[in-house]
């Protein structure tokens, strides 16, 4: 299962490569960490088999992103400690665990969820500070970048190159991959984040999803302002979320169907299957609480 998704992962980013599939392309890497990195993982390693050439951007201190085996890494320093990282996801886990009823949960977790970002985002400004990195980026000649969108730093490096990009990715916030790329998502259908309808919905719970639909652009562009407003610094041009995710060459979705409903998307859009299954170890005994229960239900379902 595993090798078989990340033949197809291989097979669609060689497209990019072409003509030259034979000799290999040169891919930079700008990765998220945490689970989002487990799942790039697979596909960076199985790129390197196949005989590109990859360079992963890696933060001095990050929770799994550390050497590479096969794939070269460049490391660049950072203003935050593994503490302060460890912190804020411990307070962003509780806030998803503290089981809050709508509209408190969206708005705690809004919360919370900029307050951790914030991290991400100073991860982004310190790349661009190393004189040393922007300097091997620039001189490097990449083909193309291969980054999970989600903190917006991937796009901006790309855009800064010149460089086409591809995003790996499990999901936005406010409907956004829908909504940038101008796939149809009518809200009679297609239940919004936190609203936890379904897409066959009641009269009612069509008001509330198009009442939340009115709030996302609010919450996400005021969720990612200090991302834009960096973004737009370093390329000198006012940027707005939708140029960032717009430029994308080829989406590579990692949805599973049995969490998501029916709708048309963009050509450029690939469905890969799969949560985070290719690496499954028992989780430490912290952990071992509500979030065990999710995880081992998704490793099942990952298995069937
Ligand atoms: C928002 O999050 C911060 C950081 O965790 C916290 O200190 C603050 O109390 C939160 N505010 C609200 C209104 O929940
Ligand atoms: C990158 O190269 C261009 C010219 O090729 C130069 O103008 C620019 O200053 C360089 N940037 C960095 C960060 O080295
Ligand atoms: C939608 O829900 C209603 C009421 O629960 C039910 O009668 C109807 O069959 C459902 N429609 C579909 C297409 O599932």
């Amino acid at each position: 299962m595993t090798f078989r998704l990340c033949y197809l992962l291989a097979a669609w980013i060689c497209i990019l490569f072409i003509p030259g599939l034979s000799e290999g392309g040169k891919l930079l890497v700008v990765p998220m960490d945490g689970s989002h990195w487990l799942s790039m993982k697979q596909l960076v390693l199985k790129l390197k088999e196949r005989g590109h050439e990859v360079v992963v951007l890696i933060p001095e201190v990050s929770w799994q992103m550390g050497k590479g085996q096969s794939y070269t890494v460049k490391t660049y320093p950072v203003d935050y400690t593994l503490e302060d990282l460890d912190n804020s996801f411990e307070e962003f886990l509780s806030v998803h665990l503290s089981g809050q009823p709508f509209p408190l949960n969206a708005l705690a977790l809004y919360n919370i969820s900029k307050h951790t970002f914030r991290i991400f985002f100073v991860q982004c400004k310190n790349l661009f500070s190393s004189t040393e990195i922007m300097q091997y980026l620039n001189q490097s000649g990449f083909d193309a970048l291969l980054t999970d969108p989600i903190a917006l730093c991937g796009a901006t490096v790309a855009n800064y190159l010149s460089i086409p990009y591809v995003f790996f990715m499990r999901g936005f916030p406010c409907n956004l991959h829908y909504e940038a790329s101008k796939c149809p998502s009518p809200l009679s259908y297609v239940p919004r984040l936190f609203t936890f309808n379904s897409d066959n919905m009641t009269f009612f719970q069509r008001v509330e999803n198009a009442l939340i639909a009115l709030l996302e652009l609010v919450y996400c562009n005021a969720f990612y302002t200090d991302g834009l407003k960096f973004s737009s610094e370093i390329l000198q041009r006012e940027v707005s979320l939708v140029d960032m995710l717009n430029g994308a060459s080829i989406w590579l979705l990692r949805y599973d169907f049995v969490f998501e409903y029916v709708r048309p998307v963009m050509p450029n859009m690939v469905f890969i299957g799969g949560v985070n299954c290719a690496q499954s170890k028992p989780l430490s005994k912290i952990y071992r609480t509500k979030v065990s229960e999710i995880v081992n239900d998704m490793g099942k379902m990952c298995e069937e």
